[in-house]
């Protein structure tokens, strides 16, 4: 990936929590290029780790994925930021940002003759590479609806913009509105395994979608998902002893965190690069104990097999885990 120093040329508030920054080369330049479902990683004063963010375009033509003059973040202002989203924004028109970019790990898959309808579901500040997928697809003559959910229908962002490139095509949802409140299992219902479908929203919408349509028949590589989330603690969680076999280290890995950020506090320098569970750069060999599996990569049975664990996101059932690192 390549590193960019890019200037704030725009800033626009979508909601009230959402606003879309715009991005220019010093120069003016043309910037790489990028596909739908890419994103950029954000350097962030104070913060070890840069933060992705997805690249939201309405083009619909080639020249904005290939040539684009600017590069379009979505960024949700978080009530429990962690620094990512306080900074982006707080940034100001002239202001710098370091990034790297674009990676692309929600790709569209390749058209292919006749095909059905490609289903695209958004949640809050998911809806970013959502609409970049959409544009892709309404560019390439492609078929495609879209389905976008939020708390409530001004939290929903780009409503116009959206309207002009799908018309008819675009479903939004409201949690509030009993009429319009997304139902995924009757969504689901009324489509086909033969169809793709994209997800990128919150855990509980991705959990939902994968299962109602693993259970509906759907193979997995017709669902395509990105979570807009790290690992958070869930309600429960215990500490749990951790052994390294190889080392010989012994670590407590309390609730609020993970072992691969026990494992950097430790000294360590674990693999890793999504860490949210989907990637498969983090898998690590269980010696002994139960891991609790919170990924997307293992599949059924290699959890079932309690042989590997994803260190970026899963636990421990048992009192002690040992793992071959
Ligand atoms: S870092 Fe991607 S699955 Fe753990």
């Amino acid at each position: 990936m390549q590193a960019l120093e890019l200037i704030i040329s725009d800033i626009r508030a979508e909601t009230p929590l959402i606003r879309t920054l715009h991005l220019r080369a010093p120069g003016g330049n043309s910037l790489p290029p990028f596909s739908p479902g890419a994103h950029l990683r954000v350097s962030i004063p104070g913060l070890a780790d840069a933060r992705c963010y997805s690249l939201v375009t309405f083009a619909t033509d080639a020249a904005g994925f290939d040539a684009p003059p600017s590069y379009r973040l979505g960024v949700r202002l978080e009530a429990d930021s962690s620094g990512g989203s306080r900074y982006m924004h707080g940034l100001a028109v002239g202001d710098t940002i370091s990034v790297t970019g674009p990676k692309n790990d929600f790709p569209l898959h390749a058209a292919t003759a006749g095909e059905a309808e490609t289903v695209l579901i958004a949640g809050g500040i998911g809806i970013t590479p959502i609409a970049s997928m959409a544009s892709a697809l309404q560019a390439a003559g492609r078929p495609w609806s879209m389905h976008y959910s939020g708390r409530s229908i001004d939290q929903l962002a780009f409503r116009d913009e959206l309207a002009t490139l799908a018309g008819s095509a675009l479903h939004l949802h409201a949690d509030d509105d009993p009429d319009t409140r997304l139902d995924i299992g009757s969504l689901l219902d009324h489509l086909s395994p033969s169809q793709h479908l994209y997800v990128c929203g919150p855990k509980g919408m991705i959990d939902a979608v994968i299962d109602g349509a693993r259970t509906r028949g759907w193979p997995a590589s017709h669902v395509h998902f990105e979570l807009f989330a790290a690992a958070a603690p869930l309600a429960g969680d215990r500490p749990f002893e951790l052994e390294l076999r190889q080392s010989g280290q012994v670590l407590t890995v309390p609730a609020d965190k993970t072992i691969l950020e026990v494992l950097e506090e430790a000294g360590c320098d674990p693999m890793y690069d999504c860490k949210r569970g989907e990637c498969g750069v983090c898998t690590a060999t269980v010696l002994e104990g139960e891991p609790e599996h919170r990924d997307y990569f293992l599949s059924d049975a290699e959890k079932a097999s309690g042989k590997l664990i994803q260190i970026c996101i899963s636990r421990a059932k048992s009192a002690r885990l040992v793992l071959d690192l």
